[in-house]
């Protein structure tokens, strides 16, 4: 049987910290509020831009693989903060990866994109068109955030993670997938006027808009069932899960989700402390930490699950490979920057003023 198992696994988190602490002299917040309502501590803000990140990203993962750049031959970005519409933030990763020859293309389902990704990249290798394919997971979000309004703008971070999925007849890959969409919630999570149905009417930058509220009900249902049937589809029961890694947009979906699949808080990978809601980046941010981590073993059952803008929501069995040793580092990083995140933040305070 062909698989398409995960052999590399890489991040690139920016270094400038924004605190909840920093957010407090911004917007009208506390960090009591938001570690109590959301879990978030502190989130990173780039100084680059998502090419950048997801660059970086997908050079550490093809060195944990042990492959050079020119051995890929298909790199998804999945992002809906691309550096520009045209050309892809993917091409613009081709190129900063050194990875000519390989097709190179941007995939967006908002939060979910990753899964989305990893899933398009299995069946394209089970269908034996391609054999080594990097999925990447990369946001700025910053840039689309407004600080006045509060609802939105303690929760997101910027990031990238990125993994490298290769051809194998080893055991291990997307074992069940389950991914949808519905379009008609189209407007409760959005950044509107920023494609063809017009620019801003003002020299504001268009920016993320959210019901949250009614997004964080159908999430907790949508990521629930969604696991559940994946767990069902391999043929496994709940009890053969060894780790959740669920999109970390909020420590109380995130809790609802486990408690759905009733599974012991040790097998839930949590990091949304450190980082927000990167959107497409927090599952391979977070399944690059879980390695390191010592928390994914040789032949785990890993369920991944997301839900986001479109609404789009996505799970996946993904069952680990033997290996969980990195065959190489590299010393890819972006450019040195000591700015802190709220100097950062700066440009986007003098466009909105402050929230408070
Ligand atoms: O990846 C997909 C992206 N989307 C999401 O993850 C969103 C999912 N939704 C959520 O995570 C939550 O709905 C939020 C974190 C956005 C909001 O939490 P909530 O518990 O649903 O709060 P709420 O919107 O119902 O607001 C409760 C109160 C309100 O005050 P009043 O009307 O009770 O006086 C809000 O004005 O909390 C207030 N509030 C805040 N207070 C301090 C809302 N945001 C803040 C804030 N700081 N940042």
């Amino acid at each position: 049987m062909r698989n398409a198992v995960v052999t590399g696994w890489g991040k690139c988190v920016p270094p400038g910290v924004l605190s909840n602490a920093d957010l407090e002299t911004i917007t009208d917040t506390s960090d009591e509020w938001i570690t109590t309502r959301t879990g978030i501590e502190e989130r990173r803000i780039s100084h680059v831009e998502t090419s950048d990140m997801a660059a970086v990203a997908g050079l550490r993962a093809l060195a944990a693989a042990g492959l050079e750049p020119g051995d890929l031959d298909m790199i998804l970005v999945a992002t809906c903060t691309p550096d520009r519409l045209v050309p892809s933030a993917a091409s613009l990763v081709q190129h900063k990866m050194g990875a000519e020859g390989a097709a190179a293309m941007d995939l967006n389902a908002a939060c979910s994109g990753f899964i989305f990704g990893l899933v398009t990249a299995q069946q394209m290798i089970a269908a034996g068109g391609f054999d080594r394919i990097a999925v990447i997971g990369a946001e700025k979000l910053h840039y689309f955030i407004d600080f006045t309004d509060r609802s939105t703008s303690v929760l997101f971070g910027d990031g990238a993670g990125a993994v490298i999925v290769e051809a194998s007849e080893e055991d291990g890959g997307v074992r069940s997938f389950d991914l949808g969409t519905d379009g008609s919630a189209a407007d409760i999570l959005c950044v509107p006027a920023s494609g063809t149905e017009g620019a801003p009417t003002t020299d504001r930058r268009t920016v993320i808009q959210m019901e949250g509220p009614e997004v964080f009900r159908r999430a907790v249902a949508a990521m629930g069932d969604a696991s559940t049937r994946v767990v069902e589809a391999a043929g496994l029961g709940l009890d053969d899960v060894d780790l959740l890694i669920p999109h970390q947009a909020n420590i109380r979906i995130i809790d609802a989700t486990a408690r759905r699949l009733r599974l012991d808080p040790a097998k839930v990978f949590v990091n949304i402390a450190s980082y927000g809601n990167t959107s497409a980046a927090t599952i391979p941010i977070a399944i690059a930490e879980a390695v390191e981590q010592g928390r994914i073993t040789p032949g785990a059952n890993i369920v991944l699950a997301a839900f986001g803008g479109g609404l789009t929501w996505a799970a996946a069995l993904l069952r680990w490979g033997a290996r969980v040793e990195p065959l190489g580092e590299s010393d890819a990083d972006l450019p040195e920057s000591h700015a802190t995140g709220l100097e950062l933040m700066q440009p986007n305070v003098d466009l909105y003023g402050k929230g408070i």
